[in-house]
């Protein structure tokens, strides 16, 4: 995916930037996950990934493909000084350069419409969650007046605007969660979104580390 990536931070810090800690304070309160690594997937500017850590004890790894915004999240992490427990890596969610079993918390906002290989990312997130952990990825605005109020702000600069999400029906999940064999995930529908959430059970075996990569860019 190409990405103009000023252009989509002045958005992102502009009409959007009242979804971020919204929706980290939303994951927060539904994970009860406040402690360990979290994963922002497609992270952009990071700004839900810096939302959740302000929020909370995490460590945040931000993993975008463009090595322009990963420059922007690493402005951004210094801005809000959360150098020691925020990290800003370029890689491609399809091939996600951690080690097996070693993130608590997997998070991603309005990236999963980008995705090439949907059934190809669950595989990766789930190999690279820790037993007990949990995924909330998708799209949304947090509330229903948001999206309004953005859709509204969007359209004064772009009349013809839409949210990246139309066109995405619900088979195009299932059918993914299918296809990776997660069980037990599932979409959830509400105000602040489409997400598909699923955990991992505590009883499960750790699965195998899987490359050199994965050690070489292993979270610090
Ligand atoms: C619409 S932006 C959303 C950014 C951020 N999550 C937010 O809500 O502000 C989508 C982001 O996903 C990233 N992206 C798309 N495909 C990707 C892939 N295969 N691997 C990693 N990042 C990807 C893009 O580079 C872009 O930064």
């Amino acid at each position: 995916m190409q990405i103009d990536a000023n252009k989509f931070d002045t958005i992102a810090r502009g009409p959007f930037a009242p979804v971020y800690p919204l929706l980290a304070s939303q994951i927060l309160a539904r994970s009860s996950i406040t402690n360990g690594v979290c994963l922002d997937l497609g992270s952009g500017g990071g700004y839900l990934g810096l939302a959740l850590a302000f929020r909370s004890r995490l460590r945040v790894c931000l993993l975008d493909e463009s090595d322009d915004m990963r420059m922007i999240a690493e402005q951004n992490i210094a801005e809000h000084q959360l150098d020691n427990r925020v990290v800003a890596i370029c890689g491609d969610v399809h091939n996600i350069p951690l080690k097996s079993g070693s993130v608590n918390l997997v998070v991603s906002r309005g990236s999963i419409y980008f995705w090439n290989d949907l059934a190809q990312v669950l595989r990766e997130i789930w190999r690279v969650l820790a037993p007990g952990g949990q995924v909330c990825i998708g799209g949304g605005f947090g509330s229903k007046e948001l999206r309004e109020e953005i859709i509204r702000k969007m359209r004064e600069k772009e009349p013809d605007w839409q949210p990246k999400c139309r066109g995405f029906g619900d088979d195009h999940f299932y059918d993914a969660i299918k296809v990776a064999g997660i069980p037990d995930a599932g979409l959830l529908k509400d105000e602040s979104g489409t997400w598909v959430v699923f955990s991992k059970p505590f009883d499960l075996p750790l699965q195998t580390v899987s490359s050199d990569f994965a050690t070489a860019c292993e979270y610090k």
